[in-house]
């Protein structure tokens, strides 16, 4: 590493439409409280189209946010992870870089579902820390609200539209702040959550239905989550050369309250440890880890230790730890 990575800016964008529990109780076979206590979901966001809330919009509002002043033409890498675009090409990075006129960037998707913000922010780091860049900005996007069958309680109760975004510099080494990173994909367990796209056939001529809605096997990926990510921070630690305890915060995919809990319970943390705001957004995929770390941003001490951790479908999962310092 001849470089190291510092963060400059970070944002956040939802949609204005809060949909609550009770609202899903009036067509679906569920309650308020049997969401709330399975899950911890209070409510969550959905875009409305005709307030042109989409994808871009709310990825475009999060990087105003997290790129502040910068002059938008400086920006030399924008990477977007989404699993849910407005469109499969072009890419929303390239929207986006269009949108912010930022026209020197480079800008790609990438695809990992909820680990999608980790793998991404670990891979812009590594532009930076060899020196190919100087800067980059790492959106996390999703607006599962579309690709729900809504009358599905298993997983229309889950899912929330939101946008997260971090923007990132590169430093001298010893300002490096992320010490290590650990990325993980598993595709045996492709079937337990897909979104699949359905082509048209060549003789058919005509596509009636683009993609299907969100398929999840719940239990296979709660069990997967609570028995992976102890150990991923476990491993990551140990690279980082740093206790599991000298860990001040997790900022960990925000998919059930209950992983979370479970999750501080295994390592011996008291709950507060593992940040939380899922209530308020449900699962927002990509979005999830820096929409909560944006939100968190203004109460974490000045100086501390965070490990982020993502995990979804693929399957797919990743950690780093970050020596955060307040900008
Ligand atoms: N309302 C009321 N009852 C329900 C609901 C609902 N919305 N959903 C299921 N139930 C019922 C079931 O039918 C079942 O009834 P039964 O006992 O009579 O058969 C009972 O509640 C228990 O169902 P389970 O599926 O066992 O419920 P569980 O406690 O596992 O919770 C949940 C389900 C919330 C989906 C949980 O499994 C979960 O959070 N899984 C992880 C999801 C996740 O982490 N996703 C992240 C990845 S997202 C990405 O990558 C795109």
């Amino acid at each position: 590493m001849n470089f190291g990575v510092e963060i400059k800016g970070l944002g956040s964008a939802s949609p204005s439409k809060i949909v609550c529990n009770e609202d899903l109780e009036q067509f679906l076979e569920t309650s308020s409280e049997w969401i709330k206590t399975r899950t911890g979901i209070s409510e969550r966001r959905v875009c409305d189209p005709s307030k042109q809330e989409n994808g871009l919009s709310l990825s475009l509002e999060a990087a105003k946010k997290a790129l502040g002043n910068f002059a938008p033409e400086k920006i030399d890498l924008i990477i977007v992870a989404t699993s849910t675009p407005d469109f499969l090409y072009p890419s929303t990075a390239c929207r986006l870089q269009e949108a912010l006129k930022a026209k020197n960037a480079v800008a790609f998707d990438l695809s990992a579902a909820c680990s999608g913000f980790v793998f991404g922010l670990v891979n812009a780091a590594q532009f930076l820390q060899n020196g190919t860049y100087k800067n980059a900005l790492i959106v996390g996007v999703d607006i599962h609200s579309r690709f729900l069958d809504w009358t599905d309680r298993s997983t229309s109760i889950l899912f929330g539209d939101a946008a997260g975004a971090v923007f990132i510099e590169r430093s001298d080494s010893e300002k490096n702040q992320l010490l290590a990173f650990n990325l993980r994909s598993d595709g045996s367990g492709g079937d337990d959550l897909s979104l699949k796209c359905v082509g048209g056939e060549y003789q058919a001529g005509k596509i009636e239905k683009p993609l299907e809605a969100v398929f999840m096997n719940g239990k296979k990926i709660y069990s997967f989550a609570i028995k992976t990510i102890p150990d991923l921070i476990a491993e990551v630690a140990h690279s980082a050369k740093i206790s599991t305890d000298e860990i001040d915060y997790l900022i960990c995919h925000q998919a059930n309250q209950r992983i979370l809990d479970s999750i501080a319970e295994k390592l011996n943390w008291p709950k507060e440890k593992c940040l939380s705001n899922i209530s308020k957004y449900g699962n927002t995929s990509a979005a999830s880890i820096p929409l909560a770390w944006d939100e968190f941003a203004e109460t974490l001490p000045k100086e501390c230790t965070l490990a982020l951790a993502g995990f979804g479908a693929g399957l797919t999962w990743g950690s780093v730890i970050w020596k955060w310092k307040a900008f």
